[in-house]
């Protein structure tokens, strides 16, 4: 795809300014792209003024602490009942299944640039297809980019835990089953020592961490600054815990670094559970308590955010760092978006998050042709996160090929 083909008057443009600037417009013009790529209005509304902070303003990327002021409510109950069986089982599980990031083996020798434990396959990236464009890469080279790819990889995993465990503490706060709250309480915890341990390998093993991807930082603060407790859980327990897994997952299988492994085993154990939590309270509230209207609100909603995160995260500065001298953004967004490990990604993260969303009520006929024209359509009869253990989403023989 040539750089504007989305935008007629930019691609006029392209024709007619000069080089330094046409990169700046190219760089204002991607920023804005997710604007124009929802096209429900109720959607657009809910993630628009986060997508200007976010990918516009940049408020992730200025070196200093960001506010995102929330609206919910804090809801109390004195009355401290047991009103979720399946939720107090899973609080019991969460209270046995903790474990300690000191015990993971942090002494493991990591050298990111060694071939013989590579962090990432070699073929992760496809570097056929950069050679067909007659770009030659030796192998030094090769081995810093996929260290800077990991690395990139990691960084957004501890942004979006920083997320993940703001959310939770929201959540927690909001939900209105007691059960719900005790088992929050847990995940809080959970998500807190996803933080540490990201934090600490990228710290003392990779010594390169990279700013917030400015499309995470949409969905973070969109789902920060939205009142309804229903909203954050579709948000952060359905999306982006469904997105979080699939990459988790993909790293898990495909890195040969034993200590990296080790610990995404642990943290995907904890993450299967988050997901199960929000499959239970959104199954009860959407398809018992909700109207017609606001159910399909939620149905576009998730359909929309799913196709963003799909079409969005696609490490520019990596290419900033290695690529920008050698092609266009928009080669290189056509260069990650198919390269064999995003593929192998999108498949795992697609193979988890779909039939979720079938289990809480968010694929009815009506929405589901949405699904098919985008190739998603074999997994709508996929296994849920409540009949899958932690120890399941280690293997792959549920997701359909
Ligand atoms: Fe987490
Ligand atoms: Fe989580």
């Amino acid at each position: 795809m040539r750089p504007f083909d989305s935008f007629p008057l930019q691609s006029r443009l392209e024709r007619i300014l000069p080089d330094r600037v046409k990169k700046q417009v190219e760089v204002w013009a991607d920023a804005a792209s997710p604007l124009f790529e929802v096209k429900d209005t109720r959607v657009l509304s809910s993630i628009g003024p986060s997508a200007v902070r976010g990918a516009i303003l940049k408020r992730g990327k200025q070196g200093r602490p960001t506010e995102m002021p929330a609206s919910h409510s804090a809801y109390f109950d004195w009355t401290y009942p047991h009103d979720f069986a399946e939720m107090e089982d899973l609080y019991k599980r969460a209270k046995r299944g903790q474990w300690n990031g000191d015990d993971l083996p942090w002494h493991t020798n990591v050298d990111p640039l060694d071939p013989n434990v590579p962090l990432l396959p070699d073929d992760f990236l496809g570097w056929d297809r950069v050679e067909a464009k007659g770009i030659l890469l030796t192998k030094d080279e090769k081995a810093k980019i996929r260290h800077s790819m990991a690395s990139w990889m990691l960084s957004q995993f501890l942004h979006g835990e920083q997320g993940a465990l703001f959310a939770a503490a929201q959540v927690t706060e909001s939900v209105q089953f007691f059960d719900g709250k005790l088992y929050g309480a847990t995940q809080v915890m959970d998500e807190g020592r996803h933080v540490e341990v990201f934090h600490r390998y990228i710290d003392t093993k990779m010594e390169k961490l990279y700013q917030v991807n400015d499309n995470l930082f949409v969905i973070i603060d969109a789902l920060m600054r939205d009142s309804r407790w229903d909203m954050k859980f579709l948000g952060m327990q359905i999306m982006v815990e469904g997105v979080a897994l699939g990459a988790f997952s993909t790293l898990y299988r495909e890195t040969k670094e034993p200590l990296l492994k080790e610990l995404l085993k642990n943290v995907i154990q904890d993450e299967a559970r988050h997901v199960h939590y929000g499959v239970l309270a959104l199954r009860e509230h959407i398809t018992k308590e909700l109207s017609e209207s606001e159910r399909r609100e939620r149905e576009d909603w998730a359909f929309e955010v799913a196709i963003l995160m799909r079409n969005r995260f696609l490490a520019y500065e990596v290419y900033e760092e290695w690529f920008e001298h050698r092609f266009s953004r928009a080669e290189w967004r056509e260069f990650i978006t198919g390269s064999p490990g995003m593929e192998r990604f999108r498949h795992i993260m697609f193979g988890r998050m779909v039939p979720n969303l079938r289990e809480i009520g968010l694929l009815t006929p009506r929405i589901q042709p949405a699904y098919e024209r985008v190739g998603l359509a074999k997994y709508f009869g996929g296994l849920a996160a409540d009949k899958l253990s932690g120890q399941d989403l280690l293997l792959d023989l549920d997701i359909p090929a």
